[in-house]
């Protein structure tokens, strides 16, 4: 599959922000000729803010456009770590449809995946369009060792969501998560990873090179992917 990867590089990270959004503002705009609305994906993380920025910006039919985040920590809406607040705040104000996927904070991080998936039924699958991030551990959406990594990897078909619980937790929001499936990445129609630093691009390219048996777990994502993916990269 690595031949179905391609790589774009940029000096910095805003040149990949303005690179990236042009890209995004596309896919968005062909899903409404082609269909009236768009259904995407987006990441959380630190690393996506400026492509957001710049994404928001677009001449679009935003009413048309209904955004998910990839993955959702499972805190309470509005709190610094939830991904959905964060996306939000740039969208809702365009007149996007943001959906939480993780309406209210629970202590049974299975329910609360079981609840997202439920919700999932209601959109229009595949996704239109997945933005993915990665963390230098290599984990992507919020798809991490531990005692849910079958189920996001391998469950069934049609299970697009599910509560995950990290083993160990990432220092930078050590809190159970709810993520989109392995199924409901690799099916988006357009696939696309941003990273950013040195560190990352070696793990992304270690990744890829390992596939479906890779020790990270984006390159068991990526390895099931059927369309190209893009992977966007600034140092
Ligand atoms: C999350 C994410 C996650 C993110 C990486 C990279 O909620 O944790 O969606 O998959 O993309 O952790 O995050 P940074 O961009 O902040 O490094």
């Amino acid at each position: 599959m690595t031949d179905e990867v391609e790589w774009w590089e940029y000096e910095d990270a805003a040149e990949l922000a303005d690179a990236v959004a042009g890209d995004l503002q596309f896919v968005i705009e062909s899903a409404i000729d082609a269909r009236g609305t768009a259904v995407i994906a987006l990441a959380g993380g630190n690393t996506p803010a400026p492509i957001y920025a710049k994404l928001a910006a677009a001449k679009l039919d935003w009413k048309r456009v209904t955004i998910i985040p990839g993955d959702e920590r499972i805190v309470p809406l509005g709190d610094k770590l939830s991904n959905v607040t964060m996306i939000g705040k740039t969208f809702i104000p365009k007149g996007a449809r943001v959906m939480p996927i993780v309406p209210q904070a629970t202590s049974d991080y299975k329910a609360a995946g079981r609840s997202a998936d439920a919700l999932m039924q209601d959109l229009h699958w595949p996704l239109d369009l997945c933005l993915l991030g990665m963390g230098a551990d290599g984990h992507t959406a919020s798809i991490f060792p531990g005692p849910d990594y079958d189920e996001a990897l391998s469950g069934p078909r049609e299970r697009r969501a599910l509560g995950v619980m990290p083993e160990p937790l990432p220092p930078e929001a050590p809190v159970p998560r709810v993520t989109l499936s392995r199924q409901g990445i690799v099916t988006a129609k357009a696939l696309t990873v941003v990273i950013t630093g040195a560190g990352k691009r070696q793990v992304l390219e270690d990744a890829i090179k390992q596939g479906e048996s890779s020790r990270y777990p984006i390159g068991r994502v990526l390895a099931d992917v059927e369309l190209p993916v893009d992977i966007h990269w600034a140092p």
